[in-house]
């Protein structure tokens, strides 16, 4: 008899220990509602993220932090971007600001309109997770959200209409973000047809 009431207390705290450690755990959150969450469910901070990924994660040459907030870790908008500014840029110029030499800004284009993103050097400088597209147009890989290299191009023009959006959407994020100083002006032509 004590024997069966010490089994069915084993079993009690067998069973109560199963269902709040499997049955009412909390689901495990996944990466992208870790990073770059937003309340809206397709906001650009969530989509770079959800969209299919041609590297897995941006992190390994550099510091940035792993972030494990629900908070939205993207930049807001800002309120003070200045004036755009059309200063003619070649390729070849653009590359000068590519973060490498620290005393020049660094420059980010997309669809041929220069970003000036010297601010977040932490995040575009050389050696941090976005390198790849300071001192260059790679409007290409922003809209198939890849990081690979061979991605990091001008040509925008064999893109899907979900990446087309998308690279719309990164367009929009760098206005409200970045000042304009100029427009590159020797990109292949599919590069600027759609401006
Ligand atoms: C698991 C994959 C990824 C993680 C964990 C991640 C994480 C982050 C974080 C934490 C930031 C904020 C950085 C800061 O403000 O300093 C950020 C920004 C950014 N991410 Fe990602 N990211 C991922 C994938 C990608 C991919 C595939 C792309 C390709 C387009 C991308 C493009 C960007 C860009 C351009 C920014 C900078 C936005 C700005 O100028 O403020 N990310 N990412």
């Amino acid at each position: 008899m004590l024997l069966a009431l010490l089994l069915a207390l084993l079993l009690a705290a067998f069973l109560a220990y199963f269902a709040r450690s499997v049955l009412i755990r909390a689901p495990a959150a996944s990466p992208e509602s870790l990073v770059h969450a937003s309340t809206s469910a397709l906001s650009l901070d969530q989509q770079h993220l959800l969209r299919k990924r041609t590297q897995p994660n941006p992190a390994p040459q550099n510091d940035k932090p792993q972030t494990t907030s629900t908070k939205p870790v993207m930049q807001p908008p800002r309120t003070d971007i200045a004036l755009p500014k059309d200063d003619p840029f070649t390729v070849e110029q653009l590359k000068q600001f590519d973060g490498t030499d620290p005393t020049k800004p660094i420059y980010v284009a997309i669809k041929a309109t220069v970003f000036d993103v010297t601010r977040k050097a932490d995040t575009y400088g050389k050696g941090k997770s976005y390198n790849l597209f300071a001192g260059k147009d790679a409007s290409r890989a922003l809209g198939m959200s890849s990081l690979k290299p061979e991605d990091a191009v001008s040509d925008f023009s064999s893109l899907s209409e979900t990446d087309m959006k998308t690279l719309n959407d990164w367009y929009d994020f760098f206005s409200k973000r970045y000042d304009v100083v100029g427009r590159v002006i020797d990109l292949p032509s599919q590069g600027q047809s759609s401006l």
